[in-house]
């Protein structure tokens, strides 16, 4: 088990890692949102700091403080994360996308609250956000960059996990296994790591920290040497 005390691997790296769940406006007070607490993003700069690297993590509406050492910006819906990500990729040796993105946002926010009247409930129309990770891997910001993508999977994880590593064409994706009468957020999920070269590990069950440990060592082993 690394830690802070263990030979600082990533030092002279830069990482970006983005956590907690964007969310989307409706009108001024309402949002579209998700579940997402934030704490495996939080884990993943954290780790990343002990292990020497220079880390900003892009923070969306995590309830969660700041990991000592690390850069954060904060950022609210999945267009704000997006340029805060592409502005901040450039030089980063690696980019983690931990965070749940929303795939859609109400097509218009109202500028006003939005009351009740006599033909409600009204229909919200969504529209699609940008995909992050997909662009991230889309026009690499240069050849060495590690991408890394989170996903989670009710059935046939593996399956889905390959075809989704594939379209999104990123370099590592930790797919943890959700549901089966487990509830969503339990401790007991178990995670693969897939990779591009067509390899998967297993992520045993254990603490956020030990499996963002494993992504920084999957991830260290694919950096370039210099
Ligand atoms: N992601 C992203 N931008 C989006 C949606 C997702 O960058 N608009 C990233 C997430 O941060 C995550 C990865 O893509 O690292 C996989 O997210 P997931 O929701 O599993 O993928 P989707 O392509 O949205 O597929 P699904 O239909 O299963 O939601
Ligand atoms: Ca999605």
């Amino acid at each position: 088990r690394r830690g802070a005390a263990a030979e600082p691997d990533l030092a002279g790296r830069r990482v970006v890692v983005t956590a907690g769940g964007t969310r989307e406006a409706v009108d001024p007070v309402r949002f579209l949102g998700n579940r997402s607490s934030g704490r495996q993003g939080y884990a993943l700069a954290a780790t990343a700091v002990a292990r020497g690297a220079n880390v900003v993590l892009v923070s969306a509406n995590a309830d969660l403080a700041d990991p000592a050492g690390a850069e954060v910006r904060r950022v609210g819906s999945a267009r704000e994360m997006r340029d805060v990500v592409l502005a901040e990729r450039a030089n980063a040796d690696a980019v983690v996308m931990a965070a749940a993105v929303a795939d859609f946002r109400p097509a218009t926010s109202a500028e006003s609250k939005i009351k009740k009247g006599a033909d409600q409930p009204a229909t919200i129309e969504l529209v699609e956000n940008p995909d992050i990770l997909a662009e991230l891997t889309r026009e690499r910001a240069h050849d060495h960059q590690v991408i890394v993508g989170f996903a989670a999977e009710t059935d046939n994880v593996l399956e889905h996990g390959r075809a989704k590593l594939a379209r999104k064409g990123c370099d590592l994706l930790v797919v943890n296994q959700v549901g089966e009468g487990r509830a969503f957020g339990t401790e007991d999920n178990q995670a693969v790591a897939l990779g591009a070269d067509g390899s998967a590990v297993d992520i045993p069950h254990g603490p956020k920290e030990d499996l963002a440990d494993r992504v920084w060592d999957l991830v260290g082993g694919r950096l370039a040497v210099d």
